[in-house]
């Protein structure tokens, strides 16, 4: 089929690349057109696992980018909405770049006919309904129905996007009438899991369902480790002993620091402001993110008890990113750490293999070891932030004070060191 993606952050992007892998011809669109000078020359502009060899096999071939939405739309008979909706500082999530997309279709759609517009940006429920399908019958002079419009969430994690593409758990397609639905169903008919046909806000729902309910589950898993940790129990023991019940299951039951990134908080937060703009107060959800927020502030007490005052002591910080496999920081919770050390006037030397350049924006003034070693030199006390597997196994033996706190219970090799993990 021939289909266009609007916006080419990792969802667009992994979207357009997995589509014309498939066979499919794709055309990626783009304001900036930096972005869409490297897609074009076959490198992608983020680094996820998989990507850059699909693009250099389908660049020039069945894929390519411009900054021309016209002739994407005009050439193509679906459209995926990909553009960000980022959090205002309330938790609600803004629309304008939802909203700017919508018109430039619209109009488009007013000279196109057999089009189906496809909304994959995570949006609360009744956004494609009540916002962008009245921009779209607005700006097109055509009703829905003469164009055809879906909501179809992405669940593609970071860094596993490609896979997590090409072998869904689920696919979900939100119509608004058959047709449009029958139409994006052509699209996955080669996937072989359930595809679930809803309507528009209960697919906008199910995203907001599924991310708040995988970061509910590990705000759980740290709630019980943080009791586990008073009464001298080992919580990933714990953990394993309830993932082998098969309704529990293993996965996102990891106890640690907690969760960042660009998806569960700004998700959760987004439910949360929604439920309430309702009348409804979700106290769950809230306490969901009350844990995930005291996480950092725990660890650091440990440090503290550890360690004495913060004053002029050397804090090896490592791990910057959010999680492993990724140079992302938004929403890392090492970041708060990182605020409190400086607070309380530490001197914080930092490391990550990947996500020193991002955390540079956030904290200019710090220092970052170019290894773990370095960063561990001289140190008064180590702090393990994110789960990289070069964390495991490290070489302690030129800190000043073996001391070490583990966010992440990632450290192997425990001999010689003053051990303290999270919930151990
Ligand atoms: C998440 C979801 O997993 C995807 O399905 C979804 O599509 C995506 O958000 C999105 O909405 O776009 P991602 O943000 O890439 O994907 O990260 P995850 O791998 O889900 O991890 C989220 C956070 O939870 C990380 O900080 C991770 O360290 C933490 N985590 C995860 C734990 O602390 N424990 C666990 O057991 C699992």
């Amino acid at each position: 089929m021939k289909v266009a993606t609007i916006g080419t952050g990792y969802v667009g992007l992994v979207t357009g690349a997995c589509l014309a892998d498939m066979g499919n011809e794709v055309i990626c669109v783009d304001i900036l057109p930096e972005k869409v000078d490297l897609i074009n020359q076959g490198k992608s502009p983020i680094y996820e696992d998989g990507l850059q060899g699909i693009l250099k096999r389908s660049v020039g071939k069945n894929l390519k980018a411009t900054t021309d939405l016209n002739t994407a739309i005009e050439n193509s008979e679906i459209s995926f909405i990909c553009v960000g909706t980022p959090s205002d500082g309330d938790g609600r999530i803004d629309l304008q770049y939802i909203k700017s997309a919508a018109e430039s279709l619209g109009k488009v759609l007013a000279s196109v006919d057999n089009h189906t517009v496809v909304v994959k940006s995570t949006v609360v429920p009744g956004t494609t309904e009540n916002v962008v399908l009245p921009i779209l019958e607005k700006n097109s002079g055509k009703k829905a129905g003469e164009f055809g419009v879906c909501m179809n969430p992405e669940f593609l994690r970071e860094g596993v996007a490609v896979e997590d593409f090409m072998k869904p758990d689920r696919v979900v397609i939100g119509q608004y009438d058959e047709n449009s639905g029958k139409k994006l169903a052509e699209l996955y008919k080669g996937f072989h899991c359930p595809i679930l046909r809803t309507d528009l806000k209960t697919a906008e729902m199910i995203k907001y369902a599924s991310n708040s309910f995988l970061a509910t589950k590990v705000s759980f898993i740290n709630e019980i480790g943080n009791i586990c940790k008073r009464l001298g129990i080992d919580t990933y023991t714990v953990a394993e002993g309830m993932s082998l019940d098969h309704r529990i299951s293993p996965n996102f039951l990891k106890a640690g620091l907690g969760w960042g990134g660009s998806c569960f908080p700004k998700d959760i937060k987004g439910l949360i402001s929604h439920a309430k703009e309702l009348g409804y107060e979700p106290k769950l959800l809230q306490s969901a993110l009350k844990v995930n927020r005291k996480q950092p502030e725990i660890l650091l007490e440990m440090a503290r008890k550890k360690a004495g005052s913060f004053e002029g002591k050397r804090v090896a910080v490592l791990g910057l990113a959010f999680k492993a496999e990724t140079d992302d920081t938004r929403e890392s919770q090492s970041f708060p750490v990182i605020k409190q050390l400086l607070d309380e006037k530490a001197k914080v030397i930092a490391y990550d293999p990947k996500a020193e350049e991002n955390t540079k924006a956030e904290f200019p003034d710090i220092k970052y070891a170019p290894s773990a070693e370095e960063a561990l030199r001289d140190a008064d006390i180590a702090l393990i932030l994110t789960d990289w597997e070069e964390f495991q196994n490290l070489n302690y033996s030129g800190m000043k004070n073996k001391i070490v706190i583990d966010g992440r219970n990632i450290v192997k090799n425990r001999d010689g060191i003053d051990y303290t993990g999270l919930f151990w």
